[in-house]
């Protein structure tokens, strides 16, 4: 039997990285898991997986930062599932935009993401979980805690996403509902895809991808068997989206009495990239 048999979760941006495993580790220990992001494709794919292995899942195409949109998805998946134990605020967007000759387009489009949108989330999970218990977990970064000389505008609303998670894990107190920030470190997955082209070119050199060859594009999604080489070749430099979802599980699976606030998690060694600030 699974460790979250009988639980319901929703997943935003499970459509991939870190979010899709997220979705598949939970419906793996036996949750209902509703997936939810705006590339429908994978998230069929990944609940047709987790159905097959005898899990629930369903999938719900939705912009996280549309308030209509979430309350409908949190409505949706109580309709369908019963209930909503377990929400996870994963969406994100980083636009490696340096602001000081930055475009306010990118700015807003980051802070609506990775802010409004996660606000939404828990506000629309709080909606439904009063009265019954409930946890929330918001995938922030490390970039929650340090400068980032490269990315200010993505810092600024991870340190607000942090700040939002703190904030509301005071005014949550005795009310049965947990609330976690989970700090990823670098993870192998296609959220460089708004790099610069060169150094996103640079950065598959460096880990032995001929950009070009491999048909790497600035702004698309990288093919798997490229992240799954850079992993592979950056070994202990950067993490797995599956390293985050391990996080995440324990986090959730905790006993009832137990509150973990707060999990960074890490690759062993710091990556080092040519041309990039990068916090340690
Ligand atoms: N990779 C890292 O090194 C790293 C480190 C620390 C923290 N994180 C955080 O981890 C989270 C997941 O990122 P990732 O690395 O897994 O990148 P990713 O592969 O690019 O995944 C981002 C997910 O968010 C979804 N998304 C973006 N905007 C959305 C919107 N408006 N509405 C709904 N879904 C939206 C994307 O799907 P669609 O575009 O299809 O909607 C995608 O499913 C983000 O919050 C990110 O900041 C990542």
């Amino acid at each position: 039997m699974g460790k979250l048999q009988d639980k319901v979760a929703i997943v935003t941006g499970a459509s991939s990285g870190i979010g899709l495993a997220i979705a598949k580790a939970l419906g793996r220990e036996g949750a209902a898991v509703v997936l939810a992001g705006r590339t429908q494709g994978p998230m069929e794919e990944a609940a047709n997986e987790i159905s097959s292995n005898s899990g629930r899942a369903a999938v719900h195409k939705v912009d996280v930062r549309d308030e209509q949109q979430m309350r409908k998805l949190v409505d949706d998946a109580v309709n369908e599932f019963g209930k909503l134990d377990v929400m996870v605020n994963n969406a994100g967007v980083n636009p490696f935009d340096n602001v000081l000759e930055g475009d306010v387009q990118k700015w807003r489009e980051t802070l609506e993401t990775n802010v409004i949108g996660l606000a939404l989330g828990c506000r629309e999970a709080y909606r439904v979980m009063q009265g019954k218990g409930g946890h929330i977990v918001n995938i922030t970064s490390v970039a929650a805690r340090y400068a980032e000389p490269d990315g200010p505008m993505y810092a600024a609303s991870k340190h607000a996403a942090g700040a939002l998670t703190e904030s509301l894990r005071v005014a949550l107190l005795g009310k049965n509902i947990r609330i976690t920030a989970v700090m990823p470190g670098a993870v192998a997955t296609s959220i460089v895809r708004n790099m610069p082209e060169e150094q996103l070119f640079a950065i598959g050199r460096m880990f032995g991808v001929d950009p070009e060859q491999a048909g790497l594009k600035p702004g698309e999604q990288l093919p798997q068997e490229i992240l799954d080489r850079v992993a592979t070749a950056a070994k202990n430099m950067v993490l797995r989206p599956e390293d985050v979802a391990e996080a995440v599980l324990y986090a959730v699976s905790q006993p009832e009495t137990v509150h973990l606030n707060e999990i960074m998690v890490r690759p062993a060694q710091p990556l080092q990239m040519p041309g990039m600030n990068l916090p340690a």
